[in-house]
């Protein structure tokens, strides 16, 4: 299946939209529609109450994007934050060396390589170094001492606030701080829909473990992530673990893991698991002069922690769930969004068969009587099929038909999106039936 179906049909449905369309679009920027932002904000919910409703350890921040200037330099990221990256000089593209070629970049001669773009072999530079980072200056004027960086991880947010959350809360190692925000990197390769754009959201949790604690904590939380997506309904085939070799270790990492879903691209990661050790801590006692241990009251000592860190992409899991859920049913001639009834953007419909006989008044009371629960819209255009096609392609669950019986016995027609199975059911059974459906939902 080509990621293009999944494109048109997220513009057709309303999940996501090129950025400035009108302007003939803004390269690597995506915006999400009606849909979109509503799977996003149902999966990143979920993500949060997982991380924090159901540990009693783990708290959450919300750190600011821009942030004092010697942060990155500390965490690294100014002097080390780089993409090598290769010129063609005849058709002006930018490549990723390392997305050219396979081997050991180093002891490639690129004047033998052929440009990917244009075919012309000769042409490319060698790799150079190129900051990730966005730039931009606070205040009125643009000079080198004010400036500042757009955010390209929420993690160095948790670490500078970490010993202000902990004393505020009483916490006691181990510990966890989890964070969604917004994240920006100057991507030079964007590509694969919103896999890798230029701005992008992560949900980050970074726990706190004393040192000797760590192997097991990574272990823990590596068994802990890939469960949160067989709950968003990834079957776990489509899931594995991908361990960092000693050429993809991060320059704070002792152990890495990335949980890689297949994509109509192939395999590619979604989320990291890293032992980042006590690293970004040092460095942040190093540039701000001030004492990042922790005093642990129990056993009368201080430390610096070490730190297991989660980084999942929102987007990119967004993208996961939408390429699982396309299904062609192609014996029934429709395209269905087969989305888990929990992170479905809209959960129930409610369609009256005629605009006539009062079923549209019966209708709007079903919808009041849904609303609280569930995320439930009123549909009474076309012919009821052709209703039902388009809530198959926006993923929603349920479809409630209102018809002449229902003024009779106060009963509905309940439609189940993949089977198409419908039961007749009275008015008053409808949210426990639906509430049981969505507990017990089974791909
Ligand atoms: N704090 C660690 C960190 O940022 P990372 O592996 O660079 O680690 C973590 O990023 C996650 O953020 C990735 O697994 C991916 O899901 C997401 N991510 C990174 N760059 C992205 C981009 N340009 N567009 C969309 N998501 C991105």
């Amino acid at each position: 299946m080509s990621i293009d179906k999944i494109v048109s049909l997220c513009k057709r449905r309303g999940f996501i939209f090129q950025s400035s369309e009108i302007y003939g679009g803004f390269r690597a920027v995506y915006d999400y529609g009606p849909l979109g932002i509503t799977l996003k904000n149902n999966i990143s919910q979920l993500w949060w109450r997982n991380m924090t409703q159901l540990h009693e350890n783990i708290v959450g921040i919300d750190s600011g994007i821009l942030m004092h200037p010697k942060i990155w330099e500390a965490s690294g990221h100014v002097g080390a934050f780089n993409d090598p990256l290769v010129d063609c000089k005849e058709c002006k593209s930018r490549f990723r060396s390392d997305e050219l070629i396979d081997n050991d970049t180093d002891k490639i001669n690129w004047l033998e390589v052929q440009c990917p773009k244009c075919g012309n072999t000769g042409k490319l530079t060698e790799p150079r170094q190129f900051n990730l980072m966005f730039k931009t200056n606070i205040g009125a004027v643009e000079d080198e001492s004010n400036i500042a960086f757009l955010r390209p991880e929420t993690a160095q947010g948790i670490y500078v606030n970490y010993l202000l959350v902990q004393n505020a809360m009483r916490l006691k190692i181990p510990f966890g701080i989890a964070q969604i925000g917004k994240a920006f990197r100057n991507e030079i390769v964007a590509r694969n829909f919103i896999f890798r754009t230029r701005e992008f959201e992560q949900m980050e949790m970074q726990y706190f473990v004393k040192p000797g604690n760590d192997d097991d904590a990574l272990n823990a939380w590596k068994k802990e992530r890939m469960i949160f997506y067989e709950e968003l309904g990834i079957n776990s085939s489509k899931l594995r673990f991908h361990q960092h070799g000693d050429s993809e270790l991060a320059h704070y990492a002792k152990e890495a893991w990335d949980i890689e879903f297949e994509f109509p691209f192939g395999w590619s990661e979604i989320e990291g698991i890293h032992n980042r050790t006590d690293y970004d801590l040092a460095k942040h006692e190093e540039f701000s002069g001030k004492k990042m241990e922790i005093f642990d009251q129990e056993k009368n000592e201080r430390f610096l922690p070490y730190i297991i860190e989660t980084s999942a992409g929102l987007n990119r899991i967004l993208l996961a769930v939408l390429s699982h859920s396309y299904w062609e049913d192609k014996e029934n001639n429709r395209i269905v969004m087969k989305l888990h009834p929990k992170i479905a953007p809209i959960t129930t419909v409610v369609c009256p068969l005629l605009k006539k006989d009062g079923l549209p008044e019966i209708g709007h009371k079903v919808v009041e009587i849904l609303k609280p629960h569930f995320n439930t819209i009123y549909d009474q255009q076309g012919s009821i099929g052709k209703r039902y096609y388009r809530q198959d392609e926006a993923g929603t669950p349920f479809c409630i038909t209102i018809d002449h019986q229902t003024s009779d016995d106060n009963s509905v027609t309940l439609r189940h999106r993949d089977t198409q199975k419908q039961d007749r059911i009275p008015i008053e059974q409808l949210i426990k039936t639906i509430n049981d459906n969505m507990e017990n939902f089974n791909e």
